[in-house]
C-alpha cells in the first residue's frame, strides 16, 4: 500500500476528485431547480441510514461522495433553488463558492495580522468598499463576523463597556452597587437582541420593548417616555436597537428620530440591517439607511442579500476603541511586535477567524456594484409586482407594506372572519405548496394574524417563479373553498 501524503490524499487523486466535485457543483448550480426545494424527508430518515459508529479503516472518497448523493442530498432543503421564498431567501453565488474553495484550501486563521496579512488587510479594504456602497460615513470601520446575532452581541458588549467599564473585570453577578442596565427595541426586533441581553448578564428583563405603529415601526415618542420612566425608577438606559428591515414584515424603524433620542440621552444606537441594509446599495433606495450615519454600530449580512455563501456578517462601528477596550485580551503567546497593525482578534469574541473577506472580494469584483444593484433592484420589483396581484384580488389581503423584497399577505375572503379558520386555511396553503417541491414558503404572525411571507432574494428567482406561486396560491385557495 502506498503511504498517503500529509494532506490525506494523493495530489493526483485530489486533482481528479476535485474536478469531479467542481463538475458536480456546476451541474448543481445549473439544475438546482430540478431538486425539490423543500426537503421531503421525515425526521430520522437521514440518521437511520448512517452508521452509529465511525469507520475504523479508511474509506474511498468515491464511496463517500456516492453516499453524499444517496443519503445526504435528499435531506437538503435547497437554499440555492430559485423557488426558495421562505425566511430570508439567499444564495451562494458562483464567485462566492470559488472564493470559499480557496479560503478552505488556504485554511487561514486571521486572528492576528501576522497569521495572514492578506486576510486582515483584505478585510479592511473590502469592508470599506461595502461601507462606500452603502453610503455610510468614513468613520465607520468594519469587521466580518459569522452572523448578525454575534455581530449584535459584540456591538452591545461595546455599548455596555461604554457605560460600565468595571464590568469587564468585576462582572455583573452579585453587584448591588450598579444600576440595572436597560436596552430598548420593539416586539418586531430580531430575537438575537434578547439573546445578547441574556449572554451579557442584562437579562430579558433588561430588554424593554417599545410599542410599534400600525406598520410595525418603533414609536419614538414612546421610546423617550420609556427612557424617562426607567431613569426615574433607577434603571440605566444604555442602548437602543433600531431595525432596517425587521424579520417578519421588513418594516423600517424611524432611525433619524431614534438617533435624536439616543444622542440626547447619550445612549448607544445599534442598527440591525441584517437583511434590509443591503438595499442601500441601490441609489434610489439609499434612504432606507437615513439616520444610520449617526448610529454607533450597524450590522448587515452579505449572507442574506448579497449572494455570499454562509456565513458572512459585517459589523460597522465608529467606536473601534471601545470595541477593543471591551474585548482585547492578549496572552503572552499572542503578543507581537508588529507595531501598528490591526489584529482582528481584538474586535470580538472569537480568536480564530475564517478568511471571509475573500468571498466578499470575489463577489463585489465579479458582479461589480452595478451588477449587485440590478439584482437587488429586480428582487424589489418582483415583490412589488406580486404585491399588486395580491392587492387586486378580493380573496387575498396584504398584511404589511413592501419596502424591500418581502411580501406579507394571506388568503382572506370577505365571508371568513374567524381568525382560527383563517390560520388553518393559510397554514394548509403553505403546507400544500411546500409539498409540491417547486416552491418553499414560510409564515409569521403580525398583530396576531397568521401571515404567509415570501422573501425574494435568490439570485435565480425570476418573474416565472412568482407567477407560478400566484397560480398555485389561487389553485390551493380554490380547493379549500
Ligand atoms: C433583522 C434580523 N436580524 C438578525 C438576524 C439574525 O441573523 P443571523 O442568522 O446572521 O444571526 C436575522 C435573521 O433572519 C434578522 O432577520
Amino acid at each position: 500500500m502506498t503511504e498517503k501524503p500529509l494532506s490525506g490524499m494523493d495530489p493526483e487523486e485530489f486533482r481528479k476528485l476535485g474536478k469531479e466535485v467542481v463538475d458536480w457543483i456546476a451541474d448543481y448550480l445549473k439544475n438546482a431547480e430540478k431538486y425539490p426545494v423543500f426537503s421531503q424527508v421525515k425526521p430520522g430518515d437521514i440518521k437511520k441510514q448512517l452508521p452509529i459508529a465511525p469507520p475504523t479503516s479508511p474509506e474511498r472518497t468515491e464511496n463517500i461522495l456516492a453516499d453524499f448523493n444517496r443519503i445526504i442530498l435528499p435531506g437538503i432543503t435547497h437554499w440555492n433553488h430559485p423557488g426558495f421564498l421562505a425566511y430570508f431567501a439567499n444564495s451562494a453565488s458562483a464567485p462566492g463558492i470559488l472564493a470559499e474553495m480557496l479560503a478552505t484550501a488556504l485554511n487561514v486563521n486571521g486572528m492576528l495580522w501576522r497569521t495572514s496579512p492578506s486576510a486582515t488587510e483584505l478585510e479592511e479594504v473590502v469592508t470599506d468598499w461595502y461601507r462606500q456602497m452603502l453610503g455610510l460615513p468614513v468613520e465607520f470601520q468594519g469587521v466580518i463576523i459569522d452572523t448578525a446575532s454575534v455581530s449584535t452581541l459584540v456591538a452591545l458588549t461595546a455599548a455596555r463597556e461604554a457605560v460600565h467599564k468595571q464590568v469587564r473585570e468585576q462582572g455583573l453577578s452579585g453587584r448591588t452597587d450598579l444600576p440595572r442596565l436597560r436596552l430598548y427595541c420593539t416586539e418586531h426586533t430580531h430575537s438575537s437582541i434578547e439573546k445578547a441581553a441574556i449572554v451579557l448578564g442584562i437579562g430579558q428583563e433588561g430588554v424593554r420593548k417599545i410599542l410599534s405603529d400600525a406598520e410595525y415601526r418603533m414609536k419614538p415618542e414612546l421610546l423617550s417616555a420609556a427612557i424617562e420612566e426607567d431613569r426615574k425608577n433607577g434603571w440605566l438606559p444604555f442602548a437602543t436597537v433600531a431595525t432596517v428591515g425587521t424579520t417578519s414584515s421588513t418594516s423600517i424603524d424611524p432611525v433619524p428620530a431614534i438617533a435624536d433620542i439616543c444622542q440626547k440621552e447619550k445612549i448607544w444606537l445599534h442598527v440591525d440591517g441584517a437583511y434590509g441594509g443591503a438595499a442601500a446599495i441601490i441609489p434610489e433606495m439609499r434612504y432606507v439607511l437615513n439616520g444610520c450615519d449617526r448610529a454607533d454600530s450597524f450590522v448587515t449580512n452579505p449572507h442574506k442579500w448579497l449572494f455570499a455563501p454562509m456565513d458572512c456578517s459585517v459589523l460597522f462601528t465608529r467606536h473601534v476603541g471601545i470595541l477593543k477596550q471591551a474585548f482585547s485580551l492578549v496572552p503572552e503567546y499572542l503578543r507581537t511586535t508588529d507595531g501598528t497593525v490591526n489584529n482582528y482578534m481584538d474586535w470580538g469574541v472569537q480568536l480564530g477567524r475564517r478568511f471571509r473577506s475573500l468571498k466578499l472580494w470575489f463577489i463585489i469584483r465579479s458582479f461589480g456594484v452595478e451588477g449587485l444593484t440590478s439584482l437587488l433592484r429586480e428582487h424589489c420589483r418582483l415583490a412589488r409586482e406580486f404585491a399588486s396581484w395580491v392587492d387586486a384580488d378580493k380573496n387575498f389581503e396584504r398584511i404589511a407594506p413592501v419596502p424591500f423584497s418581502v411580501v406579507c399577505f394571506r388568503y382572506h375572503p370577505n365571508e371568513i372572519s374567524d381568525e382560527t379558520k383563517l390560520e388553518k386555511f393559510n397554514a394548509q396553503i403553505i403546507e400544500r405548496i411546500n409539498a409540491t417541491g417547486e416552491l418553499f414558503l414560510s409564515h409569521t404572525k403580525l398583530n396576531g394574524r397568521y401571515t404567509i411571507r415570501i422573501a425574494i432574494g435568490n439570485i435565480a428567482t425570476t418573474e416565472k417563479h412568482i407567477k407560478r406561486l400566484w397560480e398555485l396560491l389561487k389553485a390551493e385557495a380554490d380547493k379549500l373553498e
